[in-house]
């Protein structure tokens, strides 16, 4: 498989209970290599356009308000097939349907506070990257 880049964001209900490390940790430990990071509050404005997929969804308000209610990591990742090896990692959207040893399973709270998310395609990634790291 060949090298990738996928978009991860460590989300509020992590960083809100000093999580930021251990999952990297996770990342580096799992072969991803950190190319870019920042730390930012998402507005409502960029909050709504990151997740517009969802837009029609009846848990999308619910969302945006808290993914905007804190902080963010956000990391540009890369390694062998990154943009999978991140799903693996990172599990379940639903963390009691998470694999032992993910990171949802470890420490996501529940559907929508679920600690991280991650590109789920190479399209995708590209547009989510450009929207961080342009
Ligand atoms: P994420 O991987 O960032 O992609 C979309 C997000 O919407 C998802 O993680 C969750 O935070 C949230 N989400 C997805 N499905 C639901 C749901 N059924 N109920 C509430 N929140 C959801």
């Amino acid at each position: 498989m060949a090298i990738q880049q996928t978009l991860s964001m460590i989300k509020p209900d992590a960083v809100q209970r000093n999580l930021i490390g251990s999952i990297i940790t996770l990342v580096e430990a799992n072969h991803l290599v950190v190319k870019k990071m920042t730390m930012t509050k998402l507005s409502t404005h960029d909050a709504k356009e990151f997740y517009i997929i969802h837009k029609d969804r009846d848990f999308y308000s619910k969302l945006i308000d808290y993914m905007t209610s804190g902080q963010v990591v956000v990391l540009l990742l890369e390694g062998n097939n990154a943009i999978n090896v991140y799903r693996d990692l990172m599990g379940s959207t639903n963390p009691t349907e998470a694999k032992e040893g993910t990171i949802r399973k470890l420490y996501a709270e529940d559907t929508t506070r679920n600690s991280v998310h991650g590109s789920d395609s190479p399209e995708n990634a590209i547009i989510e990257i450009d929207f961080f790291f342009k």
